[in-house]
């Protein structure tokens, strides 16, 4: 991995992002409803279109390990689990995500797209959930290794525009009350200013049309800022 070092504010941790030759990381994230899986579709495909190597992951997910936990995170007839093993869940999916997936196409020099990673888990369970962010950044390092995407998008998105987007049939999370996705919403805006990482604000509220320009833009700036480091 390359020697590219970024200090957590909050909590003294050092991460660090790939630099070329090792792929460039990307990650969607934001509230539910933002329209992240779509546009994560959408740029997965442009890049492609422009002869990247693109391997696109969700979180949690992507592995065989990942799908299990993902079902007893998110189906609604799951079992019942307390914060902490919730959140350690989250964590469990993301370390098999990076070893089996993320890590192997980073250092063969591939672009990886993902749809949420870590920064969801200090919103949803931390800032939202009631677990002290700092602790959660600390297990999050310990999950990645200290590795933080390259340039995490953030889709910023209001309860309106989020509630006409929203599917009918909602998951464990989703279907938390509306004062828990309000403070949701809030989490990500407050999280950005101690983010010990790359982040852009996207207004996910425009037209999708727009809100993919505005996400490429910056992904074609952070590519080219990768292989000129
Ligand atoms: P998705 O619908 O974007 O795939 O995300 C699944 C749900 O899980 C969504 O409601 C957000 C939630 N989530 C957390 O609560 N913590 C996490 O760390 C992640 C990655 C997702």
């Amino acid at each position: 991995m390359g020697d590219s070092s970024l200090q957590n504010p909050n909590s003294g941790l050092i991460w660090r992002t790939t630099n070329a030759p090792e792929g460039l990381f990307i990650c969607l994230d934001g509230p539910d409803g933002a329209g992240k899986s779509t546009q994560a579709a959408c740029l997965t495909q442009t890049l492609r279109d422009q002869g990247l190597e693109v391997v696109a992951v969700r979180d949690p997910g992507g592995t065989a390990l990942g799908d299990r936990l993902r079902s007893l995170l998110l189906d609604r007839d799951s079992v019942e689990s307390c914060p902490r093993a919730e959140m350690l869940m989250f964590m469990a999916s993301r370390a098999q995500l990076l070893a089996e997936q993320v890590m192997p196409a980073l250092e063969a020099g591939k672009c990886v797209v993902t749809d949420r990673f870590l920064l969801s888990t200090v919103v949803y369970q931390g800032l939202a959930g009631g677990i002290d962010p700092a602790e959660i950044w600390r297990v999050g390092h310990a999950t990645t290794s200290g590795l933080m995407p390259n340039l995490t998008l953030l889709l910023d998105v209001s309860r309106e525009a989020a509630e006409s987007r929203m599917e009918r049939t909602r998951d464990r999370i989703e279907s938390r009350p509306e004062s828990y996705q309000e403070a949701v919403r809030q989490g990500f805006r407050s999280a950005m200013s101690d983010f010990p990482g790359p982040i852009s604000r996207i207004n996910a509220d425009l037209d999708p049309d727009t809100v993919f320009a505005n996400i490429l833009s910056e992904v074609l700036h952070a590519l080219a800022e990768h292989s000129r480091a």
